[in-house]
């Protein structure tokens, strides 16, 4: 989340920064705190107060699987791959999510609007193959019912946009 607290712990671990071995880490998670991910940008300024070149800053970045080179969409969707959830077709509902918004794990849609990870429990398996969206749980699930789900998402958000047109309209 971007607060000026986070933008002045980013500055603040740049500023301070004396080339021990370690520092990296902390100042990605800074920049990802205070950005929501870590944007090119960031990654050029550190890159220049450092001198790690911009390669091995990346390399680190897509090595830790906490960091996102991307921003999170406004819905975030964990499909669970636990055991219950594996042995219940998580890898259907897995191939289902990645069909039906065009991307894969660790991804956000185009459109700025889903991101789609898979997490190792979600802590309901008596209601697998589950996935959150957002904070909110949804198991027993079928590719069909998935894809019906998925859908009911789409048109919510269809419908706050025009809501939105509407009211600057008025
Ligand atoms: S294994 Fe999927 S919720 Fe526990």
């Amino acid at each position: 989340m971007k607060t000026a607290t986070s933008q002045s712990s980013f500055n603040y671990r740049l500023w301070r920064y004396d080339g021990a071995p370690g520092e990296l880490i902390p100042l990605l998670q800074s920049a990802q705190d205070h950005f929501g991910y870590v944007p090119r940008r960031a990654i050029s300024h550190i890159s220049g107060v450092t001198g790690i070149p911009e390669s091995d800053i990346y390399g680190v970045i897509t090595f830790y699987s906490q960091f996102r080179l991307q921003p999170m969409g406004k819905y975030v969707i964990r499909a669970c791959a636990g055991t219950a959830c594996h042995v219940s077709g998580a890898r259907m509902i897995i191939e289902t999510i990645e069909d039906e918004l065009g991307i894969e794990v660790g991804d956000t849609s185009e459109d700025g609007l889903f991101t789609f990870n898979t997490v190792a429990c979600i802590g309901c398996c008596s209601l697998a193959p589950v996935i959150m969206i957002n904070d909110d749980t949804h198991g027993r699930l079928t590719p069909a019912s998935l894809r019906k789900l998925l859908k009911g998402y789409r048109r919510k958000i269809g419908e706050s946009t025009e809501t939105a047109v509407e009211a600057v309209g008025e």
